[in-house]
């Protein structure tokens, strides 16, 4: 039954940032950017949201191709 709480759970993405939130959640306001900000997307970094490299021992020991998504500003 699907519907059973726990019935039909899968892997987990996060395996360890803020863990006691219901929800992870990060919103940044574009103005308060200024040059270069790289975000992880592999939830392996040790300073999520921010990317510290991480996702490059994760690749390595799955075979996997993440990197982070970067924002920066043209004219600074
Ligand atoms: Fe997660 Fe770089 S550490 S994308």
């Amino acid at each position: 039954n699907d519907t059973e709480k726990g019935a039909s759970k899968g892997s987990t993405i996060n395996k360890n940032v803020k863990k006691d939130d219901p929800k992870v959640v990060d919103t940044f306001d574009i103005e308060d950017i200024t040059g270069k900000k790289v975000f992880c997307r592999c939830w392996r970094s040790k300073k999520f949201p921010y990317c510290d490299g991480a996702h490059n021992q994760h690749n390595k020991e799955t075979g996997d191709n993440i990197g982070p998504l970067i924002i920066q500003r043209q004219n600074v």
